[in-house]
């Protein structure tokens, strides 16, 4: 039975160019999408372009130009950008548009009417030079708890502390560096924590993977609170109605730019919308980043459930893309554009590398440079294309007729063939890596078969036994053309053109190709050249990409950390750890986080502020022996000079868990 499919992908924000880790999730989606239709079944993608928020409004006005007009110009990038990676939506739109504006106010309105908006005054930072109320992201200053300087207003990159903006030392706009002054404000909220009993039975039917679930307990726990989802203008988006001067939150409406690329694109279609989007007829399933797991696992579904929408049937989350181990860098070259990269390399060596890559699960996934290099050489290019390049010629020396397999030929061929089930189980899980691991273990299969055969030997002593050969090989290629389709769409369409047949799906995996005539040998893939990888680097250095995690938009939760740029082994050793013990250690008035350590290095006591209060009650901790950071410069914090740092891992929270040492250590000894 066929099924009914619609995918989405996040809506990349249109303040900025698609860059290699969006690519992660757009071609993650576009490889199960091309799948499914390969598969026999129904599947519509849709996307759009994010394109309110104060950033977008903010990256116009520094432009002069209107933001009707900055996400037009990206709109067309972005559309251009996708194309060249092959990415193959149904629909594209915008979220500034008509059906958006009418869905947004549909659905505001039923929240409303059931009682799940409610109205609260807060009281915010206001530039009064920019004359707008500013978002977290748009205050710097000091952080009052380590007092390091030009902080963001929610967070603090040194030591991690959460806060209100209106706790920061000396907070100035970011936009003009004027001190912000405090006015208040009618706001509306969405009472998120009624669905909590919705959302825990929507996780307990396997909404998401575990660790996605497992992460959504935490925040069950801590509870869900209210969600502003109004901002006051002047803001880029769409006015609340009813209102003068306030809008909807961008994080409102960007969702909802799901549901109106698909009514978008049945109204231009003939489909009805009612059925596609909300039928049971069809399964929704979204992919996103885990950067915006908050949204999806919770808002979200409790907006669809509050306004009378079907929720998805699953919510499919990813890891973040490193490159050689570490975050994008710009100043290493590694945040690269995807026209940048689109210049110098083929994309569907990206899509190749990415799906050897990725799994279902959302652990980060690394593209290391050299590695890609190495892959796509020997597997792409000396396993899989070498398989058609050598064959595809020696038989047009035998007028490119093929013959017929013959008995040995056909055990070739059915073992590949075998292995169909496996391979479709595994792309519909997304576990891409072990489609591409079986893929490349059959590949090497059928060079055996080469390497025993000869054709080449035989091709001047007995041309109907190489012309069985060659049979053979082709009808080998042809299969593990059909496997490759969803990652490599060029690449196979290639390949059935020089094999003279039509776009072959999973169903033509067992029929046979013989007695026809083939066509002739069209290149398929070029080795990768690490000059031209140097040379992409190198242009990135000088390239200016927005960073969207710096932006308004994004809360600070991810599931695990991306490696900080590198340490050489010089700064690492630096850094003088020592066995310490702890001879007093207490809870400090008015920090929630810290505990005040006193430490014993070797007869040196330093004071430590750490923060593991809620992992450690204070007399868990004295006496024991732990490894510290013994040389870190003293730093001034609201609470006293903290003099060191105390080893510990973990999450966060009540998961800190200090990095102890068996009690033959003295301490002051430095830790190797
Ligand atoms: N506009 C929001 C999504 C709104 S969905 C209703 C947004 N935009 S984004 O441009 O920042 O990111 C778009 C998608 O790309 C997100 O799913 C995000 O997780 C993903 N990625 C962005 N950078 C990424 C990496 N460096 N690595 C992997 N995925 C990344 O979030
Ligand atoms: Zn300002």
């Amino acid at each position: 039975m066929n099924r009914k499919i619609v995918v989405t992908s996040a809506l990349p924000y249109a303040n900025g160019p698609i860059h290699i880790g969006h690519l992660v999730e757009y071609l993650q989606t576009d490889i199960w999408v091309r799948f499914q239709k390969a598969n026999g079944n129904q599947c519509l993608y849709f996307c759009a372009d994010d394109t309110h928020g104060t950033p977008i409004m903010i990256s116009a006005r520094n432009e002069g130009i209107q933001p009707e007009d900055l996400i037009k110009r990206i709109y067309a990038e972005h559309t251009q950008d996708f194309a060249k990676f092959h990415v193959q939506f149904d629909n594209f739109y915008s979220t500034h548009s008509d059906e958006n504006r009418q869905l947004s106010s549909q659905i505001f309105k039923s929240l409303s009417d059931k009682g799940s908006i409610v109205k609260n005054e807060i009281e915010q930072a206001y530039c009064e030079k920019d004359n707008m109320f500013l978002p977290d992201r748009f205050i710097r200053g000091t952080c009052p708890k380590c007092k390091s300087e030009n902080q963001y207003g929610d967070s603090c990159d040194n030591c991690g502390a959460t806060y209100q903006p209106t706790d920061l030392i000396n907070p100035v706009c970011s936009n003009c560096g004027t001190k912000p002054v405090i006015k208040k404000s009618i706001h509306y909220f969405f009472r998120l924590a009624d669905f909590q009993q919705q959302l825990k039975d929507l996780m307990a039917s396997g909404y998401t993977g575990k660790s996605v679930a497992n992460k959504l307990d935490e925040w069950f726990s801590a509870g869900l609170k209210d969600w502003d989802i109004s901002r006051d203008g002047p803001y880029f988006g769409f006015k609340i109605p009813g209102e003068e001067n306030k809008f909807f939150y961008v994080w409102l409406d960007a969702p909802i730019g799901y549901i109106a690329s698909c009514k978008n694109y049945c109204d231009k279609n003939g489909l009805d919308f009612d059925k596609v989007w909300n039928g049971e007829e069809y399964e929704l399933y979204h992919f996103i980043g885990k950067d915006i797991m908050y949204f999806h696992a919770l808002f979200w579904p409790a907006m669809l459930m509050g306004s009378g929408f079907k929720v998805a049937k699953r919510l499919f989350v990813h890891g973040f893309l490193t490159v050689n181990g570490v975050k994008m860098s710009k100043s290493k070259g590694t945040f690269i554009k995807a026209s940048t990269y689109a210049k110098y390399l083929d994309p569907e060596y990206l899509r190749y590398y990415y799906a050897s890559k990725l799994t279902d699960g959302v652990d980060d996934i690394d593209l290391n440079l050299e590695d890609f290099v190495a892959k796509v050489n020997s597997d792409l290019v000396g396993k899989l294309a070498n398989l058609a390049s050598r064959s595809v010629p020696m038989l047009g020396k035998l007028g490119g007729m093929l013959g017929s397999v013959d008995a040995a030929g056909k055990e070739l061929v059915n073992q590949l063939a075998a292995a169909k089930q496996q391979i479709i189980n595994d792309y519909e899980k997304l576990d891409y890596a072990s489609v591409i691991r079986q893929i490349t273990a059959l590949a090497d299969i059928a060079n055996r078969y080469v390497e025993v055969n000869q054709p080449w030997a035989t091709l001047k002593t007995d041309a109907e036994k190489t012309r069985t050969t060659l049979t053979v090989i082709l009808n080998a290629v042809k299969v593990l053309a059909i496997y490759l389709k969803p990652v490599l769409p060029v690449f196979v369409e290639k390949i059935e053109k020089i094999l003279g047949v039509a776009a072959m799906t999973f169903a033509d995996v067992e029929s046979l190709l013989e007695n026809k005539k083939i066509n002739e040998y069209v290149r398929l893939a070029e080795r990768v050249e690490k000059q031209k990888v140097d040379a992409m680097v190198e242009e990135s250095k000088s390239e200016s990409v927005v960073n969207n995690n710096q932006v308004e938009q994004k809360p600070l939760v991810t599931l695990d950390e991306p490696l900080e740029a590198e340490c050489t082994i010089d700064d690492f050793k630096k850094v003088d750890l020592r066995v310490a013990k702890v001879l007093l250690a207490e809870k400090v008035a008015g920090a929630d986080k810290l505990l005040h350590l006193e430490l014993d290095i070797g007869g040196i006591t330093k004071n430590v502020f750490a923060g593991v209060s809620q992992a450690y009650q204070p007399e868990q901790l004295v006496g024991r022996l732990v490894i510290c950071c013994a040389n870190l410069q003293p730093r001034k914090m609201k609470f006293g000079v903290s003099e060191g740092m105390v080893l510990a891992a973990g999450p966060g929270g009540k998961e800190v868990f200090m990095l102890g040492i068996d009690s033959g250590a003295k301490p002051g000894q430095r830790v190797h």
